[in-house]
């Protein structure tokens, strides 16, 4: 919390102290705009929970049905609203003091990683079960190395959640930077992973129309939601470098 508590004094201040040794990533005003996308990526994100979760039960229960709802909701509906609570001009949390807004990301990111897990439980089992190939596909590998990277970047929030304490290793900024860079590219690989999912011959079974749709959602909602964090990422990196030459 300590890395918190300094981030709250960084905002009192007019201008950022560039050579302090914990700037913040976070910013806790209301000088960027509100934006709807974010309500309006959480809409699209309903809507593909919505048809995987049609298509996983339609035809009956059985173990694998709950592996691609667990999946959707996890990445797309609670991942995404983790993203966005940290994100700049975020119309549901922008009106919260940093603090809570950094809380409600590692609560949701907590919470999203053990419905992920479950999911991944889930396909594991059912294979066991009956006896067929592990990560053989193009979605099964992207969806191992996206619950990788997933894993490096929760070890990567606790590094920036007590960045203070590590100081003396690593500058706060770049352990925020790196913890939110690894994120960035872990919420990636899930939505390709879930985009080669849509590909499966179990979800080609349901019809191109349902296919399409669901990939120009994923697509949309990945845009959406990596847009202002990257641009963060980038600008504060950049003015980093700039500080240093
Ligand atoms: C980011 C979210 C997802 C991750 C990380 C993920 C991960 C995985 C992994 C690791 C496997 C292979 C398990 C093994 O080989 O033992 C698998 C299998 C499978 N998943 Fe997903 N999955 C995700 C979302 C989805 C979604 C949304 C769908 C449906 C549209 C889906 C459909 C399937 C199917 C049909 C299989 C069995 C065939 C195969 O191995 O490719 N998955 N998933």
């Amino acid at each position: 919390m300590e890395s918190l508590d300094q981030d709250i004094s960084d905002n009192n201040m007019s201008q950022p102290d560039r050579n302090s040794e914990s700037s913040r990533l976070v910013t806790a005003n209301a000088s960027s705009k509100p934006s709807y996308l974010n309500i309006f990526s959480n809409l699209l994100s309903l809507v593909f929970v919505g048809i995987v979760t049609y298509c996983s039960f339609v035809n009956g229960i059985t173990l694998f049905s709950f592996h691609p709802p667990l999946m959707a909701i996890g990445w797309m509906i609670i991942m995404t609203s983790a993203i966005n609570a940290i994100s700049p001009g975020d119309l549901a949390t922008e009106w919260m003091p940093i603090r809570l807004r950094s809380a409600r990301h590692w609560v949701l990111q907590l919470f999203g990683a053990i419905l992920i897990l479950a999911g991944f439980l889930v396909i594991l089992s059912n294979k066991i079960i009956n006896n067929k190939p592990h990560f053989a596909t193009l979605h099964a590998k992207f969806g191992l190395s996206a619950l990788i990277f997933m894993a490096a970047t929760m070890l990567g929030g606790i590094g920036a959640l007590y960045s203070l304490k590590l100081k003396h290793y690593l500058a706060p900024i770049y352990t925020k930077l790196l913890h939110a860079s690894i994120g960035l590219v872990t919420f990636s690989l899930g939505v390709v992973a879930i985009s080669c999912g849509l590909f499966s011959d179990w979800f080609s079974a349901k019809g191109e129309i349902l296919q399409y749709t669901s990939l120009v959602i994923v697509i949309l909602v990945m845009l959406f939601t990596l847009l202002r964090p990257s641009l963060k990422v980038y600008f504060r990196l950049r003015e980093r470098l700039d500080n240093v030459n």
